[in-house]
């Protein structure tokens, strides 16, 4: 409806069908432009594959696991995206590390560590320019930010940490915990769950440990050996090998 003089006219039929016909091409523009950047994104996790498969996999583990976290604080469907993007790209940085260091099968020096803790700035540094991902990259950027403060690289500490970086936290330990390396096997889930619970408030944000434990519980219950990766459009398998 539109004002004149006053006066609340009705649009013609052939208005109010060329706005329709107007927010139609809109919303088609729209779709296309998430598909180019949606294609973007795919190629750029197919990067990560081609430089190191386990972080690539370990990648959509942890989209999976925040995404389980995401359901149980029941967020919307835009907050859901968000957070499985940030997942899926929040070690994207790896993709500067040295094999020689990202692989290594024994303990890490001090100099090999600096280097490995750069990781989360780089990922930041590679997304944060792609339109869109301003959230997503400093999701990335902040996901080994301690809830105690003593993480890296800023130090922030409990809420001054995005939510979906604590999210992200809880998830990558998860993982990094329960996947079977050539050097190690992966713990089993409930002794990784225990492990989760005991540094709840210095390392991890209490409230959410105990909601990701809560999800995996009714996860389990459903007895599936896979998860959906909606970017993706593709399952993986649950455990790592
Ligand atoms: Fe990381």
């Amino acid at each position: 409806m539109t004002k004149k003089n006053n006066v609340f006219q009705i649009p013609s039929y052939t208005t109010a069908f060329s706005l329709l016909t107007l927010a139609t091409q809109v919303d088609e523009l729209k779709q296309e432009k998430r598909k180019v950047y949606e294609d973007a994104a795919r190629t750029i996790l197919r990067a990560l594959n081609a430089k190191d498969s386990y972080t690539f996999g370990h990648s959509m583990r942890v989209a999976y696991f925040s995404l389980v976290t995401g359901r149980e604080l029941e967020l919307n469907d835009e907050e859901i995206y968000e957070l499985e993007m940030s997942a899926l790209f929040h070690d994207i940085g790896k993709i500067s590390t040295p094999d020689s260091v990202l692989n290594k099968p024994s303990r890490l020096s001090e100099e090999e560590f600096t280097i490995m803790k750069d990781h989360p700035v780089k990922s930041w540094e590679i997304l944060k320019d792609f339109p869109g991902f301003e959230k997503i990259s400093l999701n990335a950027k902040l996901h080994h930010e301690r809830f105690d403060g003593k993480g890296y690289p800023q130090g922030l500490k409990a809420e001054e940490i995005p939510l979906f970086a604590r999210i992200i936290l809880i998830a990558d330990t998860f993982d990094a915990m329960t996947s079977t390396r050539p050097y190690r096997k992966g713990l089993p889930y409930e002794v990784a769950f225990e492990e989760l619970v005991q540094f709840s408030g210095t390392q991890f944000d209490p409230k959410l440990v105990q909601l990701f434990i809560q999800g995996m519980k009714k996860e389990s219950l459903k007895g599936e050996d896979t998860f959906f990766i909606p970017l993706l459009d593709k399952n993986f398998e649950k455990n790592a090998a």
